[in-house]
């Protein structure tokens, strides 16, 4: 019987630039096979290729939109295209998210409702799909731990800020949903983390915002992913860490 491969699945890889991707090429580095999953095609087929191309295997499932219905077809098309009898999806990365930095005065109400739905309700979407995945996984001395499900973090997602008041709000309750699984699921084997990780992985965003006190991607962010998130996926189960809190030595905010 050939050995069932492990597969990462991971949402929000729209710049190839930022976590999601550099987290992708970690996973496949460390010999899973991965899902890509995002809403711009031409940057996700990108990826896709640029990962069989360094001998990952790789796929791209271009969703139209975060909302419920779209996640539970995209997970439709990762069964097909990894079917259960080759593949179990072993880790999964939420590393979707919708940043809004103004005022309060200026924040309107379609940004706070985009940061919930994004932020929050797509979370709680992708949770579901990948926790329904990792249920059917089963447990071994190899493999331990059912499913580790990681969600990328922020600073915003433990402290509100001036400018920050709709992001905030977003990323806290994400990180909520991120400690309500971890309680829920740590009992089925499934481990539950959050990380924060702003600063670390220098995207288009951050360098728009002037930030530079961050990481540059093409160097380094793989590197710190690979050893963080792999480090989480890895875990003994008598000492998971719920969440991991990683920072730039010259951080300034
Ligand atoms: C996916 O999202 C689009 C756009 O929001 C929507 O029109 C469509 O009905 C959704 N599909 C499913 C299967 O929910």
């Amino acid at each position: 019987m050939a050995a069932i491969r492990p597969l990462f699945v991971v949402v929000g890889v729209g710049n190839a630039a930022g976590t999601g991707a550099a987290a992708a090429r970690a996973f496949s580095k460390a010999g899973y096979s991965v899902a890509l999953i995002a809403r711009g095609q031409a940057s996700l087929n990108a990826l896709s290729e640029e990962i069989k191309s360094s001998g990952g295997e790789a796929a791209p499932f271009c969703i139209p939109s975060y909302a419920p219905g779209n996640f539970s077809s995209v997970f439709t098309s990762i069964s097909s295209r990894f079917p259960t009898s080759q593949y179990s999806v072993r880790a999964a990365l939420f590393n979707v998210g919708y940043a809004v930095w103004k005022p309060f005065l200026e924040v309107t109400p379609e940004e706070v409702q985009e940061s919930l739905n994004t932020n929050v309700a797509a979370a709680f979407s992708f949770s579901r799909e990948t926790i329904m995945k990792f249920k059917q996984n089963t447990i071994d001395a190899k493999n331990p731990t059912r499913g580790t499900l990681i969600f990328t973090g922020a600073t915003a997602s433990t402290r509100g800020n001036s400018m920050t008041s709709a992001f905030s709000i977003g990323k806290f309750g994400a990180r909520a949903l991120s400690q309500s699984l971890a309680k829920e699921f740590g009992k089925d084997d499934i481990h539950v983390a959050h990380t924060i990780i702003d600063g670390h992985i220098m995207t288009g965003d951050a360098l728009a915002r002037g930030t530079t006190s961050g990481l540059n991607p093409e160097s380094i962010a793989q590197e710190v992913l690979l050893q963080s998130y792999l480090y989480l996926v890895n875990q003994e189960k008598s000492a998971w860490t719920w969440e991991l809190d990683l920072r730039p030595a010259h951080e300034k905010w």
